[in-house]
């Protein structure tokens, strides 16, 4: 599993330097802490309704997007929160960087430190990174864009914020809801961070899925009675309100999780039927980028109940508050300038 890395970093999962706060995670975070980056994500969603879509809020801040992973929309949502903040931004990926010569992490780490940006985010195959580089840099702030199979902090924020616009227009708010999630949660950044906000939130939390995809040291890292394993596809999505379906992450597999994909989506795939009869009123969220016909039908992604265009749409609203509030901790006294 990904996080053994956390123990070869010898890291603690939080690191706060100096004046410097960093956004490593979704463990550890109280409900009022959520709620703020919430709070500050819906006020920025109207800027991106604007006609001139910016900011001054962040001007003369850098931002530094290094991705050591594949990356669409964090990349892509990252970047243009930074620039709707009118923030200076740069993306590094790792097949164009110094890490393709050799270079360690911690030399890559220091020489972006050297240009003093304010804010690296960082994206890792390794479970731990940006908590390494959060411990090394003492004046810029570090965002976790996913590490491993670790956490993908502004995933779960950006998830919460979908649910809180959609029941919120149902005339309810997002605690006490039943959450599943589906599919291969061993691999999953997107459901460990999901999982650790809805306990923050005292929802009731389903892992459902093959037992080889939901390991047993997976759900006991919660230590929280409200989340519960169930291996049967019906079974799990009974009366849900809300149905994460997670991407089947073959590049992190390194042995035979399932049989093969036609066996898996036959008894895991979330497709309308299955919803209609188990749970009518759910909504779907996705992180994307799907595999349909493996762990989504097509049906349900472009359907009524699909909330995943809206997440896609959040996550620039989200990052945008993210980069706010890190940036502000450095200066206390700095108001928001619209
Ligand atoms: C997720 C990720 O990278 O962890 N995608 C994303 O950030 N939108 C989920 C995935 O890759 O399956």
């Amino acid at each position: 599993m990904g996080c053994q890395t956390l123990v070869k970093f010898r890291l603690p999962l939080f690191t706060f330097h100096s004046m410097v706060d960093h956004l490593l995670g979704i463990e550890g975070l109280s409900k009022s802490e959520i709620n703020r980056y919430l709070d500050t994500a819906h006020s920025f969603v109207e800027v991106s309704e604007r006609d001139i879509k910016k900011v001054p809020t962040l001007r003369g801040k850098t931002v530094v997007n290094i991705f050591f992973e594949p990356s669409t929309r964090t990349l892509a949502s990252f970047d243009i929160a930074g620039k709707r903040l009118s923030a200076d931004t740069i993306n590094v990926s790792a097949s164009s960087s110094s890490v393709k010569k050799g270079e360690t992490l911690l030399d890559t780490v220091r020489t972006l430190e050297s240009m003093n940006p304010d804010i690296l985010v960082m994206r890792h195959s390794e479970s731990g990174a940006p908590h390494f580089a959060a411990r090394y840099l003492s004046r810029a702030s570090v965002v976790n864009a996913g590490d491993g199979a670790h956490e993908h902090p502004t995933q779960a924020l950006l998830d919460l914020l979908t649910l809180r616009q959609h029941f919120a227009e149902k005339g309810r708010g997002i605690e006490g809801l039943k959450v599943g999630f589906v599919g291969d949660v061993r691999h999953s950044r997107v459901a460990r961070s999901n999982v650790w906000a809805h306990i923050a939130l005292g929802n009731e939390v389903r892992l459902i899925g093959p037992s080889t995809l939901v390991p047993p040291d997976f759900v006991a890292s919660f230590g929280s009675k409200s989340v519960r394993v169930v291996h049967n596809l019906s079974e799990g999505l009974d009366g849900l309100d809300v149905v994460v379906a997670l991407r089947m992450q073959l590049e992190r597999q390194d042995e035979h999780f399932i049989p093969n994909l036609d066996e898996y989506s036959k008894e895991y795939c979330v497709s309308e039927p299955i919803l209609a009869r188990c749970c009518p009123g759910s909504v779907v969220l996705h992180p994307g980028p799907m595999n349909r016909g493996t762990e989504i039908s097509g049906d349900v992604a472009d359907g009524p109940r699909s909330l995943i265009r809206r997440q896609v749409n959040n996550g620039v609203a989200v990052r945008m508050a993210v980069l706010y509030l890190l940036a502000r901790t450095a200066e206390p006294h700095e108001e928001l300038e619209r």
